[in-house]
């Protein structure tokens, strides 16, 4: 067996964090978006027992430390299928420890793989149940398009398609470490929250003006200042034309909403200057 799978890297439209849960971990309420900035994961069987993972990246891990290891490995102890050997390979697109979830969805790739190709009839909620044992993003990340996420982020609504516009993504050099960021969080001194029932509300009526008004993330509300160049970057977006532009998931890329593909290629272009990683993209809905 050799299958080949897009992962595609998300956006976050909204994100609010709604309290900390007993478990440590945080009530979410975001609304993601898939883009078609994917990563290649390609999984064939191999005679050695066990996963390999090899990547374009020589930093990331290799072996049962990768999250598509860890994915595979989840998938065969909750279905209690046999684990044949498996090589994984992953020729990375979506930027590093971004916010764009490319682990978590690398993880959900492999899930799609090993369904359709070990068990079919498996109910798509319940390869959503195996990914939420893998990470917090993944259940998103197997479903994929324009969906609330709620909970840990395992409740999944779909929502109507974001309208056609492009999306322009730059990410900083800096990293943020998640975990971090979530301990800055004190739920009740959140200044702002996104107006997240707006938003579906706006999803609804296809109105990309109404969407971008209310983009929103919270974490922005608790980056620390030497974060600068995360919110350089959103002015420059705005400088460039962007509706609207925020941060996704724990950052620290920035995106920028735009109606039409020339404003927003010129500022892709512009950007470059400001920025190493600028990507030009569309909204993406993977195939299931
Ligand atoms: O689930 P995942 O391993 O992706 O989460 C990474 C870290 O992010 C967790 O260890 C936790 O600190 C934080 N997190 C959280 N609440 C969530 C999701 C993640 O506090 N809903």
């Amino acid at each position: 067996m050799t299958c080949t799978e897009s992962a595609y890297a998300k956006l976050n439209l909204a994100l609010d964090i709604l309290g900390r849960r007993p478990d440590g971990y945080h009530d979410m309420r975001m609304v993601m978006q898939s883009i078609d900035l994917a990563d290649r994961v390609t999984i064939s069987s191999q005679a050695e027992p066990g996963v390999s993972v090899n990547t374009d990246l020589p930093y990331l891990p290799r072996g049962e430390g990768n999250i598509a290891a860890k994915a595979a490995a989840r998938f065969f102890e909750e279905t209690g299928l046999p684990f044949p050997g498996l090589a994984i390979d992953i020729q990375k697109q979506i930027p590093v420890c971004a916010g764009m979830a490319g682990g978590s969805s690398d993880g959900a790739a492999v899930l799609r793989v090993l369904r359709r190709a070990c068990a079919p009839e498996m109910a798509l909620e319940r390869l959503e149940e195996i990914g939420a044992l893998v990470g917090s993003d993944v259940p998103y990340c197997v479903r994929g398009g324009t969906v609330l996420a709620e909970g840990r982020g395992e409740r999944l609504s779909e929502l109507p398609p974001l309208p056609p516009c492009w999306l322009v993504v730059c990410k900083p050099s800096c990293s943020v470490s998640t975990p971090e960021l979530f301990a800055q969080v004190r739920v009740k001194k959140l200044r702002c929250h996104p107006d997240v029932t707006g938003m579906t509300a706006a999803l609804e009526q296809g109105d990309l003006e109404g969407i971008a008004r209310r983009l929103y993330n919270v974490f922005e509300d608790v980056l620390p200042r030497r974060y600068i160049q995360v919110f350089e970057m959103k002015s420059a977006l705005l400088e460039h034309g962007a509706m609207a532009a925020s941060m996704t998931g724990s950052g620290p890329a920035v995106f920028g909403i735009f109606r039409d593909e020339e404003p927003a290629a010129q500022a892709a272009e512009a950007l470059q200057a400001q920025c190493a990683s600028v990507f030009f993209c569309r909204p993406a809905q993977p195939q299931l």
